[in-house]
């Protein structure tokens, strides 16, 4: 068999974790990789779902004996508590294991420790192997541990003069079914979906992620959200027909910002609380324009079709900017063509003081 090196140990392991995204929340994805004494990989493993073994656990199944006096590869810091699954740095340690590598450091207070427990069990411990590219692949698990409230990713569709619908409000479908398949996947990665109460009373949508083929829905349906400060969700909304948890999120529950509606950080913070840490806000246009002006946004993902409307109400409303200099600055990350339009990616860059 061939050996391979810490480093190609690692990107394998990095490929591995992102098999769990979208179905390992609360906790974070972590891929691991285990070698011999030669270099030769002996096991393999990656967290599947919140409750399953650990990465660590089922590479270290695989190996059996060959772990002893191996190399564990690991994306994130191995855990150190007991929680519905024993701690990965004492089965690392009792099956022997000679080094850890590891990619990135657990942020999470309750479950960090793990390298200083293997350190003081003998065990050589390496940090930062392709730190970066693990941190890209747990971006929001990470961000949202770090700071207390989840990542939020905003998604709209846009005719190329950026119109989310025509004069007349008619607006399915501004993009082609592949963009909307699209749609489909990305809220299949996250944890809960956001609307305001103004697109709920619009447009009734059903904020579940199917299969637009044959309408069936994911086996993991993320947590439905309407942001509606005084409750006129209908009672007969589809958001309500029971295919997913909804939460109709009131400034009651909640708390009212400054202008007596749903507190957005209040709301984050409540979604955090319940185990969220990737949101998919998909409007519209007011609520949207109310987490950019507040800064509580970390990604745009825009759909923007090859059409023209001229007229009609816009994508973004009211972002808090009345003049260039406070234009919202982004940085363009990924430009893909899905069937017709074109999806792009982007990061809003941080405002200075
Ligand atoms: N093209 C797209 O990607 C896209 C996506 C979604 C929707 N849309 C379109 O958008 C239109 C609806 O737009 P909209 O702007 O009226 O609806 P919206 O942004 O979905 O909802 C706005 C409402 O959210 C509630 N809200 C609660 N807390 C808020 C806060 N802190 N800040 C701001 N709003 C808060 C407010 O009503 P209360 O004060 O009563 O709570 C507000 O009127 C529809 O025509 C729909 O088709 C387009």
């Amino acid at each position: 068999m061939v050996s391979v090196s810490v480093d190609e140990a690692m990107r394998r392991a990095i490929e591995l974790a992102a098999r769990g995204l979208g179905t390992t929340s609360p906790n974070p994805v972590v891929g691991c990789v285990l070698l011999d004494e030669d270099g030769q990989v002996v096991g393999e493993g990656f967290h599947a779902y919140a409750g399953g073994p650990h990465a660590e656990i089922v590479a270290l199944a695989q190996a059996g004996r060959r772990a002893k006096g191996g190399t564990a590869v690991v994306t994130l810091e191995p855990c150190d508590h007991t929680g519905r699954t024993g701690p990965c740095s004492s089965a690392l340690v009792q099956a022997g294991v000679g080094r850890v590598v590891i990619a990135v450091p657990d942020p999470n207070p309750v479950a960090s420790g793990g390298a200083a427990t293997l350190r003081a069990a003998g065990v050589r411990v390496d940090l930062g192997v392709r730190g970066e590219e693990a941190e890209a692949g747990n971006v929001a698990w990470l961000t949202s541990m770090r700071r207390g409230w989840p990542y939020v990713i905003w998604k709209y569709a846009a005719t190329l003069d950026g119109r989310s619908a025509a004069d007349d409000g008619t607006s399915m479908w501004i993009t082609s079914e592949a963009a909307r398949i699209d749609v489909h996947a990305l809220r299949g990665t996250v944890d809960a979906v956001l609307a305001g109460v103004g697109t709920v009373l619009a447009d009734d949508p059903r904020l579940t992620a199917r299969n637009l083929r044959d309408g069936s829905l994911a086996i993991r349906q993320p947590l439905r959200v309407v942001v509606d400060s005084s409750g006129r969700t209908p009672a007969d909304a589809r958001v309500r027909d029971g295919a997913a948890r909804t939460w109709i999120a009131t400034a009651d529950e909640v708390g009212a910002g400054p202008d007596g509606r749903v507190d957005l950080p209040a709301l984050l913070a409540a979604l955090h609380q319940r185990g969220v840490r990737a949101v998919l806000l998909e409007g519209g246009p007011r609520l949207a324009g109310a987490f950019l002006a507040a800064g509580l946004v970390d990604k745009i993902v825009g759909y923007v079709a090859p059409r023209l409307l001229g007229a009609g109400p816009t994508a973004l409303v009211d972002a808090g900017v009345t003049t260039i200099a406070e234009a919202i600055d982004l940085e363009f990350v990924d430009v893909t063509q899905i069937g017709p339009d074109l999806r792009i990616t982007a990061l809003p860059r941080k405002r200075e003081g």
